[in-house]
């Protein structure tokens, strides 16, 4: 039973390709199929196909172009309406997410895998999810990830680029988007899904956009439980409900709590020499950072041992974090509000937010002043406050 599964997902494509006489969709799956079979050893049947594919080819196709057919584009500009991410080409660490994300994740990918088995017990929903959170949350990369446990290719558009100052355009891009991603095996990924949403308050023709809108629920819906769509967005409160209900999954990211932000130093300072205890104090710190931003400050570090040549210390973090941590609507980060380096008031902030963490030693080091002035200061301050 099981064995047999394992080609389910491509025949069911195959064959439903064949019935809507839609070649490419057909070419584009036993393609696919060959290059699985192969990659399971065997050599035999993905030859066989192979040899189908080219001898039935009209339009004498070169063979190894594969299923990796030429991009939808813009029916105005020409240019691509979507990108494929080479998740190949990069080598990245797990996401951290808590174990509520985890299990949503986690079930969307088994759902996906064993379609074949859903449809054949009439259980096969949409296999769609909408992520939604703070920009830098892991979004992008939870794309990445799914296309690589899936095996499968990742295309992403976005939306924002799909919306043609022409609105008849935008109808056709919005279908050759999906026309495309239904006869590719693939992940269509669409970012800031939100681009969608906000056009609506944008523009006078409210009618015309309405139809905008429905198209690209129609669409959703007649792609059908036959690809993957992912969706994210920043703002899911411009969403509307009838699209938010197009998602059958659903995955909220937010700020990354404690022990989130502990796995994401631990990840991005590996390259460093970090104490268990300076960690610590960059968890705390970096409270109301996202993992981008957690990203960004390892990677300055990282730059900085490269241009100063000396490692990166605690002191560097935290200017580093320090400075991130400026700026408008950041007020969520608790290191916006000590700004400057008038170390008496980041002492004083820093004693108040937790006098145990942050110890004398542990602002001489934060602070780059030796352990004696940190001590002093310390001990100053925290007589004044009696
Ligand atoms: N939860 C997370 N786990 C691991 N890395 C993360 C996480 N959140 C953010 N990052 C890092 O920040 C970078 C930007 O995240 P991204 O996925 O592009 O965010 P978004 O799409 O939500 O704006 C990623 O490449 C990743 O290295
Ligand atoms: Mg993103």
């Amino acid at each position: 039973m099981k064995e047999h599964n394992r080609f389910m997902n491509e025949l069911f494509r195959i064959v439903n390709g064949s019935l809507r006489l839609d070649i490419d969709k057909v070419r584009n799956y036993t393609s696919f199929l060959a290059d699985k079979l192969e990659k399971e050893g065997d050599k035999f049947s993905a030859g066989r196909l192979r040899k189908m594919l080219e001898e039935n080819d009209q339009q004498l196709r070169p063979v190894d172009l594969g299923y990796a057919r030429a991009l939808p584009v813009d029916a105005e500009s020409r240019f691509p309406l979507i990108e494929r991410v080479n998740w190949r080409a990069v080598l990245e660490a797990p996401v951290v997410l808590t174990q509520d994300q985890r299990d949503v994740v986690n079930e969307f990918l088994s759902v996906a895998k064993s379609y074949a088995l859903l449809d054949a017990q009439g259980a096969a929903g949409s296999i769609n999810l909408l992520m939604y959170g703070p920009p830098g949350t892991g979004k992008s990369r939870i794309a990445r990830f799914i296309a690589k446990e899936l095996d499968l290719e990742l295309y992403m558009a976005r939306l924002d680029g799909l919306i043609s100052s022409f609105l008849g355009s935008t109808s056709k891009n919005i279908r050759a988007l999906f026309d495309f991603a239904a006869r590719t095996p693939c992940v269509l990924f669409l970012d800031e899904f939100d681009a969608i949403a906000k056009l609506r308050g944008d523009s006078q023709e409210l009618g015309e956009l309405k139809r905008v809108v429905n198209s690209f629920i129609q669409n959703l819906d007649t792609i059908g439980p036959q690809s993957i769509v992912l969706a994210a967005t920043n703002h899911e409160d411009l969403l509307d409900s009838a699209v938010w209900r197009r998602f059958s999954y659903r995955l909220e990211l937010n700020f990354p709590i404690a022990e989130l932000r502990r796995q994401l130093w631990l990840q991005f300072l590996k390259p460093f020499d970090f104490r268990e205890r300076e960690v610590e104090l960059l968890v705390d710190l970096s409270e109301g950072f996202t993992g981008a931003d957690i990203e960004e400050v390892c990677q300055r570090l990282q730059r900085r041992r490269i241009v100063l040549q000396h490692d990166p210390e605690l002191k560097d973090a935290f200017q580093i974090l320090q400075n991130i941590g400026i700026g408008e609507g950041k007020e969520r980060r608790f290191l916006s509000l000590i700004r400057g380096n008038d170390v008496s008031a980041i002492i004083s902030a820093l004693r108040d937010r937790n006098a145990k963490l942050y110890t004398s030693a542990a602002l001489a080091g934060l602070l780059g002043v030796s352990k004696a002035t940190a001590y002093r200061r310390t001990l100053k301050r925290d007589e004044k406050n009696g």
